[in-house]
């Protein structure tokens, strides 16, 4: 027996504190859903599976309040002078004796519905209440990596979710989960297939599957979208050609969209990787990302879609910084791009790692409105196999200070439009789920899309309160194993840094992103091999990206240049990002840069037996089945940041030509 995660954060469990409970059924004898819509439909399902285990009572859903009192009432004010966005906040009060959901939207309503079972499931008190709240990004949504065949490109919990080759006629009971777990979270958008997308996904036959998928997200105020493959009319139209410019591509893209809209009304749009890792796109015919994007923009012209192109390109140059290639490409299309597009850009300029300075596009396209990529699946950060916590790396860019028009201009104002004014904004997460019982293969990982979900709703609460709310929703109720476990889960990302890539070093490595491979250094191009990143060599470590080196730098407003420009005064975790350090240099910290690096990467290490402690500590307030499953991924993770560690000090060490300082184990 024994918690298996399937529930997430939505476990509603028995209130134990027996004058909690008699508060909460207080307003527990009906649901009035006066609405009456699909989606507020879903909201009193909800709310009734939730007191049914939060207070183990059934209550009824009625459609008018009629004067009762002790309920809780459904209330939709449409108003039409607000923006979107104001539209999908919520109210909820407590009035003469009822607890009033108020908003704008049914959507709205299903979201103060969940922020009222939060409110209940972290032992808040209902009397007078009144939470208010509105989301700041208008797109929140979920990209999943997931190929026809069921595989997950960087997924480490199973396989699909959606199964195709059931669709459309079984519906799979999971998908209603799924959209349960988003919804609850604030998240109205899912990209149901990879970004290096298959052309079937456009043919007659896939449509009407995902159309079947749809139908259940629509219940939940989440819309669908579909990743395309660029070259879609030739492979599956038959034209000789996609050129964007061309006429019958034009059209051909005009009626596939056309025929998405009349099995998927409110289909949300298309998500697009083109001329990046080989996949086709405009350039492959003189064209440029803007004539693309726009060219599908005209197709959604007669329908509330949105076409969201992906800044994630990098050229070939083998003398080249790839770190330059997005800038490069995307700043002098700025303003060319349809006011339906959105152009999607990583957080990072390279790819996801650990730590990575913020992308210099973020303030640099006024014009266009931006997005983010956040990476939820742990494509760097261990796979399922490690604990890392993510809220503190999508804060740590959001956060992040541009300059682009003073100080305070932070990456998060650039996404949620208040910058430049964009009215559409955007923020997606690569989702980590999969086909595992628990959704997320790591019991932990289920936090990093708590968290993503939660910030991509208000990227003002911090990583303590996500954490801290996500243990008591989903974990334990009680304080002191509670506390432990928020103190692993805050410092699981610096650990992972400090035995992974410390001082800002960087690998995106060959082949499955998983083993430790500094030497590797051959492979297709020259920036997909390890050394190209680190730069390692007998005079020390490090890419130089300032005006002596690639001059990256230079994209970015002189207030941030001057806290990366100086290695003297470079922050230590970004040292190695910025600059090539001789393996003698002396840092802040009084030890040399050899002596620093073996100091994290073996502190980083010794770290996890601590993490292996504070899981201990939690061990009373846990379920033990989601203990042993957790006390044995941090067994592995202990063996792997071993790995890392000694992987990384004796390859460096064949060019610093160093032993490991005196008091540190030496290598195995
Ligand atoms: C990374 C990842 C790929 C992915 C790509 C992308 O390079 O390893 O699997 O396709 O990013 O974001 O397009």
């Amino acid at each position: 027996g024994g918690d298996d995660g399937y529930r997430l954060w939505l476990k509603y469990e028995p209130v134990k504190d027996l004058s909690r409970k008699a508060h909460y059924l207080k307003y527990s004898s009906f649901i009035s859903d006066a609405v009456h819509s699909e989606i507020t439909g879903s909201a009193a399902k909800e709310l009734q599976m939730a007191l049914n285990g939060l207070v183990g009572k059934s209550v009824p859903v009625v459609a008018k309040v009629a004067g009762r009192r002790g309920g809780i009432v459904f209330s939709l004010g449409p108003d039409s002078t607000l923006m979107p966005l104001q539209q999908e906040g919520y109210q909820i009060r407590e009035v003469s004796g009822n607890i009033v959901i108020r908003s704008a939207t049914e959507g709205g309503i299903l979201y103060g519905a969940f922020a009222l079972l939060r409110h209940m499931q972290t032992g808040q008190s209902l009397s007078g209440v009144n939470v208010k709240s509105t989301p700041k990004v208008r797109y929140r949504m979920l990209n999943h990596w997931d190929n026809p065949d069921g595989t997950i490109e960087r997924g480490y919990a199973g396989s699909s979710l959606w199964k195709w080759y059931e669709l459309p006629e079984r519906i799979d009971p999971r998908y209603e989960d799924y959209a349960r777990a988003n919804a609850s979270l604030g998240i109205n958008g899912t990209v149901l297939n990879n970004v290096n997308a298959s052309a079937r996904f456009m043919s007659r036959e896939y449509i009407v599957k995902v159309a079947a998928i749809a139908a259940v997200m629509r219940r939940y105020g989440i819309r669908t979208y579909l990743s395309v493959y660029f070259a879609a009319p030739k492979t599956l139209g038959g034209l000789t050609t996609s050129d964007p410019l061309d006429p019958k591509v034009r059209a051909w893209w005009s009626e596939k969209v056309a025929e998405i809209y009349r099995e998927i009304p409110d289909f949300g749009g298309f998500l697009v990787k083109a001329n990046s890792e080989g996949e086709p796109g405009p350039q492959d015919y003189g064209r440029t990302h803007a004539d693309g994007a726009n060219m599908l923009a005209e197709a959604f012209k007669p329908y509330d879609g949105i076409v969201i192109w992906r800044a994630f390109v990098y050229k070939a140059d083998p003398n080249a910084d790839r770190f330059k290639a997005a800038y490069e490409e995307f700043v002098p299309l700025d303003g060319k791009f349809d006011p339906r597009v959105i152009v999607q850009v990583k957080n990072g300029p390279i790819d996801f790692q650990p730590r990575e300075p913020f992308s210099p596009l973020f303030g640099n396209m006024p014009g266009t409105p931006l997005g983010m990529e956040f990476q939820i699946t742990q494509e760097y950060l261990g796979f399922a196999a490690h604990a890392v916590y993510e809220a503190p790396i999508f804060k740590e860019c959001l956060d992040a200070d541009t300059y682009v028009k003073g100080q305070g201009s932070t990456v998060a104002k650039v996404i949620d439009g208040s910058l430049h004014g964009y009215t559409r904004t955007l923020m997606a997460g690569v989702a980590n789920t999969g086909s595992d019982r628990n959704w997320t293969g790591h019991p932990l990982a289920q936090a990093n899309w708590y968290a993503f979900g939660r910030l991509s709703w208000d990227h003002q609460l911090t990583s303590e309160q996500i954490a801290n709310e996500w243990i008591q929703l989903t974990l334990t109720r009680q304080p002191k194993p509670g506390a432990h476990i928020q103190a692993l889960m805050l410092r699981s990302r610096e650990i992972y840094v400090d035995y992974n890539t410390p001082l800002g070093l960087s690998r995106p490595w060959m082949g499955v992103h998983f083993a430790p491979e500094p030497w590797q250094s051959r492979g297709a191009r020259p920036d997909w091999t390890a050394t190209y990143y680190h730069r390692a060599d007998s005079a020390g470590l490090g890419f130089d990206r300032t005006a002596n080196g690639s001059g990256a730098l230079a994209q970015y407003r002189p207030q941030v240049q001057q806290q990366w420009n100086d290695p003297e005064n470079t922050a230590l975790p970004y040292l190695l990002w910025f600059h090539h350090v001789g393996w003698d240099k002396k840092l802040g910290t009084g030890r040399t840069l050899w002596d620093e690096l073996c100091h994290r990467l073996y502190t980083g290490a010794d770290s996890v037996v601590w993490m292996q402690q504070q899981w201990d500590l939690a061990r009373t307030g846990l379920d033990n089945r989601i203990y042993a499953d957790v006390a044995g991924r941090l067994k592995v993770q202990r063996r792997e940041a071993i790995w890392w560690r000694d992987a990384w000090v004796l390859y460096l060490q064949t060019f610093s030509k160093q032993p490991v300082p005196k008091g540190l184990e030496p290598p195995r």
